[in-house]
Parts: C-alpha cells; sequence; structure tokens
C-alpha cells in the first residue's frame, strides 16, 4: 500500500471524509470536523460538539462546473440541518483562489487575513484567510459572488 492510502486510510480520517460522486466516479472529498467551540471552563460543556471546520478536493478533471459548490451546499446542510451545528470555518492560502471563491459562493464570510502564518512547499511562508458561517446567516443556496472576488482582487501569489 502507498504510503498516501496509508495516511488516507487510517480510521480517524477516514472518519470525518465524505466522498463526492458524479455519474457514477468519484470526483473528489469532503472533510467534516467536528470541534468545540471556545468557552470558558464552567460552559465548556455547552460548547462541545457546536462547530465544525470543514475541507474539500475536486478532480482537476471535475472543475470549473460547480460540482465543488454543490457539494459543500450539501455538506452545509448535513451541518446545519442535520447535525444542527452552529457554526462552520474553513481556511485556506491567500493565494488560492478558487478555495476562497468557492466559500464566497456558498455565502462564507471572510473573517481573517493572516499574514504569513502558513508554509507553502513551494511558496515558504504566505498568507492565509480565515471563513466562517452561522447557522443563522446561511441563505440555503450558493450566493452571487462579491464584487472584489468577482474581479478577482485581492490575490497574492497563488496557493
Ligand atoms: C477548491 C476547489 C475544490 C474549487 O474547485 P472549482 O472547480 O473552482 O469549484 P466548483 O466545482 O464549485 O466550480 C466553480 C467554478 O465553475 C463555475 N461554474 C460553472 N457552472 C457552475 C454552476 N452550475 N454552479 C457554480 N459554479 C459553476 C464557477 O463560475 C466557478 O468558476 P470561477 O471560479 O472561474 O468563477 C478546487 O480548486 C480544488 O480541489 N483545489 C485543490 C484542493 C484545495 O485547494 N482545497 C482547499 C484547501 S484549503
Amino acid at each position: 500500500m502507498s504510503a498516501f492510502a496509508t495516511w488516507f486510510g487510517r480510521p480517524e480520517r477516514l472518519a470525518r471524509t465524505l466522498v463526492v460522486e458524479h455519474e457514477g466516479r468519484l470526483v473528489g472529498d469532503l472533510m467534516l470536523r467536528v470541534e468545540d467551540g471556545w468557552a470558558q471552563l464552567d460552559t465548556a460543556g455547552a460548547a462541545a460538539g457546536v462547530q465544525a471546520e470543514l475541507g474539500w478536493v475536486l478532480d482537476p478533471a471535475y472543475a470549473g462546473r460547480g460540482l465543488a459548490t454543490e457539494a459543500v451546499e450539501a455538506l452545509l446542510t448535513i451541518c446545519f440541518d442535520d447535525l444542527g451545528l452552529r457554526r462552520v470555518s474553513a481556511n485556506c492560502f491567500a493565494g488560492n483562489t478558487a478555495s476562497w471563491r468557492l466559500m464566497e459562493r456558498v455565502g462564507m464570510r471572510r473573517e481573517a487575513h493572516r499574514v504569513a502564518d502558513s508554509l507553502h512547499r513551494d511558496l515558504g511562508w504566505v498568507d492565509s484567510y480565515d471563513y466562517a458561517l452561522l447557522a443563522e446567516e446561511r441563505t440555503g443556496g450558493a450566493v452571487p459572488l462579491r464584487d472584489d472576488a468577482r474581479r478577482g482582487a485581492t490575490t497574492p501569489p497563488a496557493g
């Protein structure tokens, strides 16, 4: 078994992985990691398991048709409607335009621009963006891109 298959097949990894199928083919995967919200010690119980970190990968051969958007929309339905989570978050290299445009298409808000906090194998330490969405902010469908996203503004080197 390859090193990748061994790493990917770890039970703890599979437990937080959903696969994306299109016309009978496996075209991507999603990460759903349920976690605790930050809380003071005496309120920690109420913050247990109330939020999730999300992630996604799509086979490049299937990019550019809205499949990832559809998959992440379905993931948000699982998070908010099925699991009853109050908040989801995700992050990416600031240069990963496809990823943050996807987040904005599904209605996530940019919450932070972190400066030189993430190590890229080729680019060294680069900026990253944090995005999030609260249950009450959900519109229930992909939203139009913000103007700056549509123009592709604020895009450092690709990540
Ligand atoms: C991030 C990633 C999943 C985005 O893939 P994607 O193909 O851009 O996303 P979608 O499948 O939703 O397609 C959206 C694109 O198709 C277009 N599109 C065409 N038909 C569409 C439809 N019916 N609905 C929505 N978008 C549609 C959109 O306009 C968009 O293109 P644009 O960004 O040029 O405007 C992909 O780039 C990827 O796997 N990257 C590598 C892994 C990665 O970086 N993961 C994130 C780590 S933090």
